[in-house]
């Protein structure tokens, strides 16, 4: 794990950009895997900056979203589909075909889960896993208390996931009560991963999520397993760890 600590949001997305851009120039083809929410707003900007500026090619690259809503349409605008076009796929030259999303309108979800599954094997693996992390610790939907060794499949939202998502949302009542998600275990195959935070609200999960101990009640303290993950922070998601970080991907310095 290489924890990198940046002084703001800004910086702390550029450089998950960075880490980015150098596997996709070293891997025309990379399998990308793609998160929603509010921390890797700033990583898309600045990749769609990098892909008008300085030619960054998306082409040839193979995307998987973690999550998606059960019961919401693809043009619903609280989908995870309408975020990832909105935010990132209209504006690089990404080919649609390549791209995957968790079909929220699925009819037979568990078929569509074991597909989802089958379908990131058949393109090889993920090669580079984009990940976020909830205030309670959960990773995608894997909420406290998932399996950490799950895979693809539907989950029930926490109350507490849902409340902290209400505000997108006309009334509670509209709030999904259901999502598709990775599974901790298909998070863990991703060849490497980047877990983002930024805020004081996720100070005491990202404490948990690299100094705590390995639980399920807190699924994000499974990256402390992974053989590659970088831990990119700002200055107020690390305010409560001790150990001594670096504060760029140069460094290489997995511990
Ligand atoms: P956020 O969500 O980026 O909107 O904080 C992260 C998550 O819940 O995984």
């Amino acid at each position: 794990m290489l924890v990198i600590i940046k002084n703001n949001y800004e910086e702390m997305s550029n450089e998950a950009a960075k880490i980015v851009a150098d596997r996709l120039r070293k891997k025309p083809d990379l399998v990308l895997g793609l998160a929603t929410g509010s921390t890797p707003l700033g990583l898309y900007k600045e990749l769609i900056r990098m892909y008008k500026e300085e030619g960054l090619d998306f082409s040839k690259v193979t995307t998987f979203n973690l999550d998606e809503y059960v019961g919401l349409p693809p043009t619903h605008n609280q989908s995870y589909h309408y975020f990832m076009y909105e935010n990132f796929f209209n504006h690089i030259n990404i080919n649609p075909r390549y791209i995957h999303i968790p079909h929220g309108m699925a009819k037979d979800v568990d078929t569509f889960c074991d597909w989802y599954e089958k379908r990131i094997i058949e393109c090889g693996g993920i090669d580079l896993q984009i990940l976020g992390i909830g205030a309670n610790g959960h990773i995608a939907f894997n909420e406290p208390g998932s399996s950490l060794g799950s895979r693809v499949r539907i989950k029930t939202l926490t109350e507490k996931t849902r409340n902290d998502n209400a505000r997108f949302f006309a009334s509670m009542d509209e709030v999904p009560k259901y999502a598709i998600t990775m599974g901790i275990g298909t998070v863990m195959d991703s060849k490497e991963i980047i877990l983002i935070a930024n805020g004081e609200k996720k100070a005491n999960a990202i404490k948990d999520a690299v100094e705590g101990p390995i639980t399920g009640m807190c699924p994000a303290t499974i990256v402390q397993m992974h053989r590659k993950v970088y831990v990119l922070l700002d200055k107020e998601a690390a305010s409560k760890l001790k150990g001594d970080y670096v504060d760029s991907w140069e460094a290489k310095v997995f511990s």
